[in-house]
């Protein structure tokens, strides 16, 4: 495997995390108390720009923030993570905001306001194709606007480059070039509401690993969050995969807080498949990534560093 530091484009949502944290969620019409409020650096695109950075990985976003007092904390805690920001751009108004709720059993809620996230546009990524002509891999989720996650696929497709989607958070409704990427990343409740169907068994979730490879990418993984993820590969297309459907068992450990363990998955995906990992590997790896992010509160500050994955994986394989 090539072992030399890789380049990943990330384009994406950047918010500032307002974080609760709480017994339980109150039911509607009831009131409940509270222990603590936080502002903690958080959004899809960014959190996983931290992920993989914080692997090894060197780092551009493209995205935008706003001209509110979170916009310049936001930009200078991803500096502090080594990441280029030169294509964040500003936008008048209020950056992207998600109040997250998290629960005493480390289950979370969240509801984004989308901000300057809202103003990225197709527009913004022809600016920044020069990033994406440069980088090894590009990935994107679904916190900015649709036709510019379109735009990121079409210009990673001009300049050859692989394409990490993470449909998340999960759609109303998807467009067909959505699927015309090397990785399709969704977690359970993401793929349910692409497929309409229902995954509750790991057998369910291998099949909609095939229904969604039947739709173009070239692979699939579901997280299934405690229950580890599945995945699989086109036949006789992917290179990374042995084509067949396979579960990746959970790794051992206590959840504190799931909020972002998804954004250490991709961020973890994104910087093995930068190393030309195999499919299996690159999600061990990832899996790994996630559940040690579950371990901490927070959501970029719970992205761990590559010593904390091999060390999961290293008892994992022990026990
Ligand atoms: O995936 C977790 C993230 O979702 C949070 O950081 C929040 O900002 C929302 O984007």
């Amino acid at each position: 495997m090539n072992q030399l530091r890789r380049r990943i484009c990330v384009c994406g949502s950047i918010n500032m995390d307002l974080v609760i944290e709480t017994p339980q969620l109150p039911k509607p019409g009831q009131t409940i108390m509270a222990r603590t409020l936080r502002e903690v650096p958080g959004g899809k695109g960014a959190n996983q720009a931290v992920g993989a950075a914080r692997l090894g990985a060197e780092v551009q976003f493209l995205g935008r923030v706003g001209s509110d007092a979170f916009a310049d904390r936001l930009i200078d805690n991803l500096r502090k993570e080594g990441i280029e920001t030169e294509s964040i751009r500003r936008t008048p108004g209020a950056s992207g905001v998600a109040v997250v709720s998290v629960e005493d059993s480390g289950e979370n809620s969240i509801m984004v306001i989308p901000g300057a996230n809202g103003q990225v546009t197709p527009e913004d990524i022809e600016e920044g194709q020069w990033i994406i002509a440069s980088c090894d891999v590009v990935v994107v989720q679904f916190e900015i606007p649709m036709p510019s996650v379109l735009r990121v696929i079409e210009v990673a497709r001009r300049y050859g480059k692989p394409v990490l989607l993470n449909p998340a958070p999960a759609p109303e409704a998807i467009e067909p070039g959505c699927f015309q990427v090397d990785l399709f990343c969704p977690n359970r409740t993401e793929a349910e509401a692409i497929l309409g169907n229902t995954i509750d068994s790991i057998d369910s979730a291998k099949f909609a690993v095939s229904e969604l490879l039947s739709r173009g990418p070239q692979a699939v993984i579901i997280t299934l969050g405690g229950e580890g993820a599945v995945l699989g590969g086109r036949s006789g297309e992917s290179n990374r995969s042995d084509h067949q459907i396979e579960w990746i068992p959970p790794l051992p450990i206590v959840p504190v807080d799931t909020t972002a363990a998804g954004d250490a998955f991709m961020g973890a995906l994104a910087y093995q498949w930068s190393l030309g990992a195999p499919l299996k590997e690159a999600a061990k790896f990832a899996c790994a990534a996630g559940a040690s992010a579950a371990t901490k509160p927070g959501a970029q500050p719970s992205m761990p560093r590559i010593e904390e994955v091999h060390a999961l994986l290293e008892r994992a394989n022990r026990s």
